[in-house]
This record gives C-alpha cells, sequence and structure tokens, in this order.
C-alpha cells in the first residue's frame, strides 16, 4: 500500500514537471516579448511608431508583408527604438514561430497598454 502511495506521488510529480518544462509555444512567446509594444491600440510604441511610417497594419499581427529573414533581422539586432533579442532570450526557431503566428493569427482587439486612469 506505501508502495502504491510513493509510486502515485511520484506519477503526479512526474507529470507537474513535465508541464512546467514544456516551451512556450509562438503565440506565448509573441504575447510574453512582443505584444507590449506590438499590439494595436494607443501606448504601444511598436504600433505607433510603424504607423508614423506608413506601414500597412501598423500591429504586427496579421501582416502578410513580412520576410522571415526582415523580421529575424529586427528581432536580433534590434532596430531605433526596439531592443535586440539574444539567442537565450529566443532561439531561432522561436522567432519562426512567432512569425508563424503573427502571419496568421487574426489581430487582437484594441488594448490599451496601460489601462486609463479613473476620473476622481
Ligand atoms: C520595447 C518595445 C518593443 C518590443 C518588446 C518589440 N518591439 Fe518590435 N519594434 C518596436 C519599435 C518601436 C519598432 C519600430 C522601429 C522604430 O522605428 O523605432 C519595432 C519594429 C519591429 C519590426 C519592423 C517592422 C517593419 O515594418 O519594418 C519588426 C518585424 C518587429 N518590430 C518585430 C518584433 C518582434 C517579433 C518582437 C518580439 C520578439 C518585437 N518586435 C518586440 C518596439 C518593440
Amino acid at each position: 500500500m506505501k508502495k502504491l502511495a510513493v509510486l502515485s506521488l511520484l506519477a503526479v510529480l512526474g507529470a507537474c514537471s513535465k508541464a512546467n518544462a514544456e516551451k512556450p509555444d509562438g503565440a506565448e512567446n509573441y504575447v510574453l516579448k512582443c505584444a507590449g509594444c506590438h499590439n494595436p491600440g494607443p501606448g504601444h510604441p511598436g504600433t505607433m511608431l510603424l504607423k508614423q511610417l506608413g506601414r500597412p497594419v501598423p500591429a504586427l499581427i496579421g501582416r502578410k508583408d513580412l520576410e522571415l529573414d526582415y523580421l529575424k533581422a529586427v528581432v536580433r539586432q534590434g532596430l531605433i527604438e526596439m531592443p535586440p533579442f539574444r539567442p537565450t532570450e529566443l532561439s531561432d526557431d522561436e522567432i519562426a514561430e512567432i512569425y508563424a503566428y503573427i502571419k496568421d493569427a487574426k489581430p487582437p482587439a484594441q488594448t490599451p497598454a496601460m489601462p486609463a486612469k479613473e476620473a476622481p
């Protein structure tokens, strides 16, 4: 009986550590690493600057005109206001997954980066 309890405990622990070890996919990495600056709506510096530059879709999501090589170069080297990402922060595969997500995903609803202050 004790043996069974220990075994089932081990099974539960094993399942937990497996869940934790799972890597975020393209959509999750986009949310973690890019959305703060690139989601649609006011307060997102990436979206605002790309709008000034006249890009067809200022938010990255849903942009079909970007090449993977260009996006990779921007993410690795940064671009004016955008900080670069090291391979330890995002691998080449993870950048490719973000790219695939950006091309196929529907734009999220307009989300202000910071909630509007409530009137006193
Ligand atoms: C700290 C804010 C910030 C973060 C985080 C950020 N970006 Fe940017 N990004 C910008 C800004 C600002 C620009 C516009 C460049 C400029 O004019 O300064 C930009 C430009 C770009 C461009 C160029 C688009 C074009 O039309 O030329 C790509 C591609 C891009 N970002 C992809 C990403 C990806 C992918 C991520 C996540 C891994 C990301 N960015 C994270 C701020 C950010």
